[in-house]
């Protein structure tokens, strides 16, 4: 994992969104800034207020803050698609139990949680699993996204470390491109992702989620690129942006 230089910066009155950023930032032994500082050594600076976290590039000033927002309009528009026409939800399916082990900033999974499934989300980067984690909690106090977050559980926890006797109907991957794709949707957050939480190591994964899934495994890549290892997938769905290889145990 890549270890950039990551500080928590707290910018207004305490209050709930504050104190539950802190308290991550504790967990995560994301080190403080005193207020007023600047960050002279930093890479990432994870800035809470009150509209809760967000993560900025020191190095990249211009390339603008990446949060986690479920209201958001390109979020909503997709979760509004017919859920039929969304490759992801078809190589899923639709009231499951997934197991989403590469959550990153939780989009995918919100999407499969809109559609009615139940997920537990892992994410082994802290300070990705505090964007998402702030995310969720906020997403939580909206009377209409409270329902579907209700479904998503989230674990800052490496899938290698995760109790292999628990088994889900579905296991969906989704680990860092090794480029990302100039198509593809939230490029900037993808950049972001690929600093902060460093290209995985793919080699064991599948073999891994073959071996938690009862139905299926699901792994997301781009368009032209290989797929996640030797073992040829069951079938694909191919879109413009992603493909989903679908494994059959
Ligand atoms: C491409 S992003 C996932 C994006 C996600 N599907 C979404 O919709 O926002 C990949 C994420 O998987 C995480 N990751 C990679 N390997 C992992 C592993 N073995 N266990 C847990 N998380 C992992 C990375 O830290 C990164 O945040």
């Amino acid at each position: 994992m890549i270890n950039e230089k990551v500080f928590f910066a707290a910018d207004g009155v305490d209050g709930p969104a504050i104190d539950f950023a802190r308290k991550l930032a504790g967990k995560h032994g994301i080190p403080e800034l005193p207020a007023g500082s600047f960050p002279g050594t930093a890479d990432f600076l994870l800035r809470a207020d009150v509209a809760g976290l967000e993560l900025r590039s020191l190095r990249e000033p211009g390339a603008g803050p990446v949060r986690v927002d479920f209201s958001a309009d390109a979020i909503q528009r997709r979760a509004r698609d017919a859920l039929r026409r969304q490759n992801l939800v078809r190589a899923v399916g639709t009231g499951v139990e997934v197991l989403d082990a590469t959550a990153g900033l939780g989009r995918d999974a919100f999407l499969l949680a809109n559609a009615g499934n139940r997920i537990q989300l892992l994410e082994r980067s802290p300070v990705v699993h505090a964007l998402l984690a702030d995310g969720l909690r906020r997403a939580a106090a909206d009377q209409e996204l409270a329902p579907i977050i209700e479904r998503m559980q989230l674990h800052c926890m490496d899938f290698r470390h995760w109790d292999q006797e628990r088994r889900f109907d579905v296991v969906y991957l989704d680990p860092m491109f090794p480029r990302p794709d100039k198509r593809a949707r939230g490029k900037k957050e993808m950049v972001f992702l690929q600093q902060i939480a460093g290209e995985g190591e793919e080699s064991d994964l599948l073999a891994r989620a073959l071996a938690c899934a009862r139905g299926r495994v699901v792994v997301k890549r781009p368009p032209r690129e290989g797929r996640i290892d030797a073992q040829e997938p069951s079938f694909s769905y191919r879109g413009r942006v992603s493909r989903f290889d679908v494994y059959l145990p």
